[in-house]
C-alpha cells in the first residue's frame, strides 16, 4: 500500500535515510544503484554493460534498468517499496507507473531530497575516502550532476503534475532530516487513505446508506455480513463455519472476520481506503480492527453511528422480511430482538472506544433515506476535515 520514491541529487542521503525508512516502514527497498553495483562485483552480464557507464558518471540504459527493477520487483509482491535512485528518467517513470499498476498499488508520494551543490560534493569526497565508490571523483561527481541536471530533474516534473512530490530539506543531520521524511510520510498517509465505520443496530439502515456513501467517497465497501453471505453460499470452508452462528443471528467468530478483511484489503491495495459495515460490533473488534490497519500503516479515520429509534428498526426488519432481500434471521421477531439486544449490550463500549479517540460521530437515521445520506456526507466531510 505504501509505495515511496526517494529522489534526489548525487550524495542527497537517499541511501543513509532509505535504511531507516525501511526499518520504520518495514518496506522493501530497491536501490537501482546499489543492484548495479552489486552486478558489477559479481562480474555478471548486466554488470559488465553498466560498468563503464558508471565509472564515467552516466546514466545506464532504461532497458538495463527495466530488467533489473523486474526482476526484484517480482520477488517483493507484499507490502510496501521503498525506491532509491529509481527512476532517474521519465521514461523510467512511467515504466514505474505501468509495473506498480500491474501490482494493483499505486505511490503513495515522492520524496525528494534537496541539498546545496558544494555540500553534496563535500559529502560525497568524504565517502569516497571511507567506502572508495568508483563514481567518487570529483570529475565523475561533476558528469554525475550533468546527468542529474538534464535527465533526472524532469522526473520531479513528472510527479509535481501528479501532485505527489514533496520537497524535504536535506541539510542537517541524519536524524533531523530522518524527522522531517517521517512528518510528511505520515501526513500524507493520514490524507491518502481514508477509513470509515459505518455503526449501528441492525435496521438502522446501516447497509443502505453505508453503500452509498462508499460510493461517493471511492471507498471500498466492506460488510463483513455481505462476504460471510457469499462463503455461505459458495460452501467454502469459512462458510460452513460461520452458518449456525448466522442463522441464530450471531457474530461469527472473529477470527472468520479478520481473515475476509484482510482478505478484501489485499485484493484492493490500489484503494483510496475502506468503509466497514457490520465490523468492529464488538469492543474486542475495535480493537482488532486497529491492529488490521496498522499492519497497512493505515487508521480508522472515523466511526459514524447512526441512531435509530429501537420501534423503527424492528420495523425496517419485519419490512425486510417480506421482500427478495431477507436475511434467515428477519424471518423470527425473536431473533431480531435478540440481535437488537445484544447490539445494545455492545453498542456502549464501542462507542466509549471511539469517543476516547474523538473518531466518534453520530447521525440520526430515523429519518428517509435521502436526508438521512445528506446528514451523513455533512458528518463525513466534517470527519475528514474538509470542511
Ligand atoms: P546511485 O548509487 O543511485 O548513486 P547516486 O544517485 O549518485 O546517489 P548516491 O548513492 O551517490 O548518494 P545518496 O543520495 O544515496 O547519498 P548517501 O546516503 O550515500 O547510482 C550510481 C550510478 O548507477 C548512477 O550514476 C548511474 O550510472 C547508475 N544508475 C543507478 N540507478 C539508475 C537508473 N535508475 N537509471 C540509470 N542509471 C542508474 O549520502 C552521501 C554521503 O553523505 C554518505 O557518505 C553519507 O554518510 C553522508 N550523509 C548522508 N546524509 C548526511 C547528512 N544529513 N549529514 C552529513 N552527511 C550525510
Ligand atoms: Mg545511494
Amino acid at each position: 500500500m505504501l509505495s515511496i520514491v526517494l529522489f534526489g541529487a548525487p550524495g542527497s542521503g537517499k541511501g543513509t535515510q532509505s535504511k531507516l525508512l525501511v526499518e520504520k516502514y518495514n518496506l522493501t527497498y530497491i536501490s537501482t544503484g546499489d543492484i548495479l553495483r552489486q552486478e558489477i562485483a559479481e562480474g555478471t552480464e548486466i554488470g559488465l554493460q553498466a560498468k563503464d557507464i558508471i565509472n564515467k558518471g552516466g546514466l545506464v540504459s532504461d532497458e538495463l534498468i527495466v530488467q533489473i527493477i523486474e526482476k526484484i520487483i517480482e520477488k517483493s509482491r507484499n507490502g510496501g517499496i521503498l525506491f532509491d535512485g529509481f527512476p532517474r528518467t521519465v521514461v523510467q517513470a512511467y515504466i514505474l507507473e505501468g509495473l506498480l499498476h500491474r501490482m494493483n498499488t499505486r505511490l503513495l508520494c515522492m520524496l525528494s531530497l534537496e541539498v546545496p551543490r558544494d555540500m553534496l560534493i563535500e559529502r560525497m569526497l568524504n565517502r569516497a575516502a571511507i567506502e572508495g565508490r568508483e563514481d567518487d571523483k570529483e570529475a565523475v561527481i561533476l558528469n554525475r550532476f550533468k546527468e542529474y541536471d538534464n535527465k533526472t530533474i524532469p522526473v520531479a516534473e513528472f510527479y509535481k503534475e501528479k501532485g505527489i512530490y514533496c520537497p524535504i530539506d536535506g541539510t542537517g543531520t541524519v536524524e533531523e532530516v530522518f524527522s522531517r521524511l517521517e512528518n510528511i510520510i505520515d501526513k500524507t498517509l493520514e490524507n491518502a487513505y481514508r477509513n470509515i465505520i459505518v455503526f449501528g443496530a441492525p435496521g438502522s439502515g446501516r447497509g443502505t446508506q453505508a453503500k452509498h456513501l462508499a460510493k461517493e467517497y471511492d471507498l471500498v465497501y466492506v460488510s463483513t455480513g455481505a462476504m460471510i453471505r457469499e462463503e455461505i453460499a459458495a460452501g467454502t470452508e469459512l462458510g460452513k463455519i460461520s452458518k449456525p452462528y448466522i442463522e441464530r443471528g450471531d457474530n461469527v467468530p472473529d477470527l472468520v472476520a479478520i481473515k475476509l478483511i484482510e482478505r478484501k484489503i489485499e485484493e484492493n491495495t490500489n484503494s483510496k481506503g475502506f468503509l466497514f459495515k457490520g465490523f468492529p460490533s464488538s469492543y474486542v473488534q475495535a480493537y482488532i480492527m486497529d491492529g488490521i490497519l496498522e499492519k497497512k500503516h493505515t487508521s480508522v479515520t472515523c466511526m459514524i453511528e447512526l441512531q435509530s429509534n429501537t420501534l423503527q428498526c424492528i420495523k425496517r426488519l419485519t419490512q425486510r422480511s417480506k421482500t427478495e432481500s431477507r436475511r434467515v434471521y428477519d424471518m423470527d421477531p425473536e431473533i431480531i430482538i435478540h440481535r437488537l439486544e445484544s447490539y445494545e449490550q455492545s453498542a456502549a463500549n464501542v462507542r466509549s472506544y471511539y469517543q476516547k479517540k474523538n473518531k466518534h460521530y453520530s447521525v440520526n437515521s430515523d429519518g428517509p433515506v435521502d436526508v438521512v445520506f445528506e446528514t451523513l456526507c455533512k458528518t463525513v466531510d466534517i470527519a475528514l476535515k474538509k470542511v
